[in-house]
């Protein structure tokens, strides 16, 4: 069956403090509208609709970043859930299918729950996600009659007796679009938020005879971030949960704990991550590579047998090929190391290729940036870079070629050259010896004159 996704993004998220609207705050280094996307994205839906509100700009660029398929609609004023949902409804005109509603704020749902609710509409014409709060607090509450949801009712209408219940509305619901949409123009503000509640479906569709039901799940998929304090939980959420799928997968953490994960990290089986490593946006690590301790990586891709670290840094476009070492205090951007090659210790190589099974000496650096702009300099394969070589690009080094150490290369060296670029050495018999006497010689003075 097709489906439509429908993400309610409009609200403010006052409690945030921020400029930045709430759904836009990273889990995970992923705008929380990423998580709720993702969860949803398991439904193959045809369409996904995001509702956004405040800073609507800010939210349309993230989400285009997220799915450039999915449609913004504006919601210009919060006047309710209800209302918030009609407002997807001109895009979804001709669209015959499931929809599921969801909130951008809500980043822990799992798939197979939203999986479960479909499933559940083999039965029901309407499907609410319910949970059995440990603190019902404000949720609207559900009001079941053996399997037959009744009605919801928040909690600001609720009485006494209503609020007893602890069985809770998670505000997630799947139904088919053109029921949804015709319940929704039937839906009132006549409450005490004077607002057009999307939970007053339930009564509508039950008005008229519908099956309407509740599934439930765990309340914590259903954990809603509405501050700086919640955003740091949700975060360590993700990470325990991520950090088990990890080691599921066959990943050896030597200390899960201290492993920070993206929401798009990608880790093979057999890699061993040691500890205090931290995975930025877009990396994938093949399967047996070593991470060593300290190394932060985002946007790369590390490939099997590599071994990275400690302390090492892998900037976005750092592609480092099979077999490759990459040691400690070393920064790679935008560069390809080929198979086997070699960069151990403290060098910055960037904007650069660097070809197999070349040995990239301690110390050197790609300068690849004049002020201005950005150049290119080309490594082949086989070629050795002496120590503390600087490379000043636009420059290539050919294949089996070698650098001196302390080589300053502003030219191209052909394959299987020698480039020395240095100021030779000059030695002088006696002189340090000599120079010793003279210095120890005014210290002396200057110790006796000062006592
Ligand atoms: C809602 C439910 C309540 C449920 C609770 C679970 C209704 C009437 N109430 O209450 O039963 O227990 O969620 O968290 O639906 N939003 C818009 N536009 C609007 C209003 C809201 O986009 O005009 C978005 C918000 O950004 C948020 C979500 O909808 O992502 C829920 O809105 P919120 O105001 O937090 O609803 P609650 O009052 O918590
Ligand atoms: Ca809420």
């Amino acid at each position: 069956m097709s489906t439509a996704l429908i993400i309610l993004a409009a609200g403010k998220g006052t409690r945030m403090s921020s400029d930045l609207p709430k759904v836009l705050h990273p889990i995970a280094q992923a705008p929380m509208l990423a998580h709720a996307m993702m969860a949803g994205r398991a439904l193959e839906p045809d369409h996904t609709v995001v509702v956004a509100g405040h800073e609507a700009e800010a939210v349309r660029s993230a989400v285009v970043d997220i799915d450039d398929t999915a449609t913004v609609v504006l919601q210009t004023e919060q006047l309710g859930t209800a209302h918030a949902v009609d407002q997807a409804r001109a895009v979804l005109d001709d669209y015959d299918g499931d929809v599921v509603v969801l909130y951008g704020d809500t980043p822990f749902l799992q798939a197979d729950t939203i999986e479960r609710m479909i499933a559940a509409r083999t039965s029901a014409d309407l499907v609410i996600l319910g949970f059995d709060a440990a603190d019902p607090a404000r949720y609207g509450r559900l009001l079941m009659d053996g399997d037959s949801l009744e009605r919801i009712v928040e909690f600001k209408d609720a009485s006494d007796e209503e609020r007893e219940i602890t069985f809770c509305n998670s505000g997630l619901l799947a139904c088919d679009a053109k029921l949804l949409f015709d319940l929704i123009s039937k839906v009132g503000n006549a409450n005490a938020s004077s607002e057009y509640y999307l939970t007053d479906v339930v009564e509508l569709a039950r008005a008229e005879g519908r099956r309407v039901t509740a599934v439930a799940c765990d309340e914590s998929e259903t954990l809603g971030v509405n501050s700086r304090a919640d955003l740091a939980r949700a975060d360590a959420v993700f990470q325990s949960r991520a950090r088990a799928e990890l080691l599921e997968l066959g990943v050896t953490l030597m200390a899960p704990e201290t492993v920070y994960l993206s929401l798009d990290t990608i880790i093979g089986r057999d890699t061993v991550i040691e500890p205090n490593v931290v995975f930025g946006p877009g990396v994938t690590v093949e399967s047996g590579a070593l991470i060593r301790a300290f190394s932060h990586l985002e946007g790369c891709h590390v490939s099997r047998g590599a071994k990275v670290g400690p302390y090492a840094r892998l900037r976005p476009g750092a592609e480092l090929a099979e077999n490759t070492h990459v040691g400690n205090f070393v920064e790679i951007k935008n560069a390809e190391i080929a198979e086997g090659a070699k960069v151990n210790h403290l060098s910055y190589i960037g904007d650069a290729s660097v070809g197999k099974k070349t040995n990239i000496g301690a110390g050197t650096i790609t300068c690849n940036y004049d002020g201005v702009m950005k150049h290119h300099t080309e490594i082949g394969a086989n070629a050795f870079i002496g120590s503390n070589t600087l490379l000043v690009a636009p420059v290539k080094v050919g294949e089996e070629a070698m650098t001196a150490s302390g080589a300053v290369i502003t030219k191209d060296v052909e394959d299987g050259a020698l480039a020395i670029a240095r100021a030779p050495q000059v030695s002088k018999p006696g002189r340090a010896r000599k120079l010793m006497d003279l210095l120890r010689a005014k210290k002396k003075k200057r110790d006796e004159d000062a006592s």
